[in-house]
């Protein structure tokens, strides 16, 4: 199937994006659509899908940016504490909703509106795993005496292993992760428990981001963390272990956001060089055989979907990548911008 300078594998799948809205959309969604062929669109926009009304209403919008090709995308709904459980479970069971995503309150962009309280969304998470619905989690707890790199590790021992105990049966991912600790939870865990795992978290450390005053480029939920961390999220992603799939957390945000030192916004955006980067990981540790278990099988195996018909090839081929994203007032810095990519997507 493959040879040194090409590899071929079926349509792979952004299991975590922000497609956000409207200007944005557009270009984003024109980035994320040239080589996947599913995503699942997270819902913390600036209105927040937290019923079936604005999913509905946001799936239209979607539908009329022009298709190049096949591209389908799935919304989870936004987990609240006052939700309304009954529009909840309508969601659920027509598939509005691609299952759910929480968001512990004020721990990333447009989390404002999250979850307080673990407790209070324990009525949707029953619903949840009644319909064999996932919870996609942002596995984060912040608190004035937890430091910004503890803050997964956090999450796991108080919030996660309640949720898990209590729903025995929930369908978890948890998303981004982003430290040892977590990728080890998770593998240890049972099959109902997995993870997204983004580019940076596989490229970057805190040195990237911290180093020499701080690089909003890199700046990101979680925050990219040490070394030991990045080569253990390494070890699991590239092993082809079925609980760890392809999530870019692919966030742009304005460059005039982003260069705000006042108020910085996380976020890196990765679309457009996304599967080439991951390509680039896999050979460094001589695992390109799993990339496409990793990118289009182990995700839609954990979602009960089927794999995407046809496939994409890659070539190991220099290319240099653009600096920015521009589309009419839209300018975003792309991850890894005005430097060489190995690898180049042939035929998609
Ligand atoms: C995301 C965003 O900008 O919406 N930001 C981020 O740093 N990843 C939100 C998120 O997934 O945490
Ligand atoms: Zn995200």
């Amino acid at each position: 199937m493959s040879n040194t300078f090409q590899i071929s594998i079926t349509r792979p799948d952004d299991w975590h994006v922000h497609l956000r809205e409207n200007k944005m959309l557009e270009t984003v969604y024109k980035d994320s659509s040239r080589v996947f062929g599913r995503c699942i669109a997270m819902p913390n926009l600036k209105v927040p899908i937290t019923n079936s009304r604005v999913a509905i209403e946001y799936k239209k919008q979607i539908l009329l940016l022009s298709q190049p090709q096949k591209f389908e995308v799935y919304v989870p709904c936004y987990l609240t504490d006052e939700m309304d459980l009954e529009d909840f479970l309508i969601g659920i069971k027509n598939k509005y909703f691609f299952g759910a995503k929480l968001y512990p309150t004020n721990t990333t962009t447009n989390s404002a509106y999250g979850v307080t309280k673990i407790e209070k969304i324990f009525p949707a998470l029953e619903i949840l795993e009644n319909h064999n619905a996932p919870l996609l989690i942002h596995g984060e707890r912040t608190g004035d005496a937890i430091d910004i790199f503890d803050r997964e590790k956090y999450f796991i021992d108080t919030e996660l292993k309640k949720i898990i105990n209590k729903f025995q049966n929930l369908k978890i991912v948890l998303e981004h992760v982003s430290s040892a600790y977590g990728a080890e939870f998770i593998a240890d865990g049972k099959d109902n428990l997995a993870a997204t795992v983004t580019l940076h978290h596989l490229m970057l450390t805190k040195e990237d981001v911290f180093n020499g005053g701080i690089n909003p480029h890199h700046f990101c939920m979680p925050v990219v963390k040490n070394k030991e961390d990045l080569k253990i999220l390494r070890k699991y992603a590239c092993s082809g272990n079925s609980k760890f799939f392809l999530g870019t957390d692919s966030a742009p945000h304005p460059i005039t956001d982003k260069e705000n030192v006042d108020d910085i916004k996380p976020g890196i955006y990765s679309s457009p060089v996304a599967i080439e980067l991951y390509a680039s990981i896999f050979e460094e540790e001589r695992s390109l055989e799993n990339l496409e278990k990793f990118a289009s099988f182990n995700g839609s195996n954990f979602y009960n979907l089927p794999y995407n018909d046809g496939k994409i090839t890659l070539r190991k081929e220099e290319w240099i990548n653009p600096e920015f994203t521009s589309n009419k007032d839209v300018k975003i810095k792309n991850f890894m911008g005005g430097q060489k990519i190995k690898w180049k997507v042939v035929s998609n």
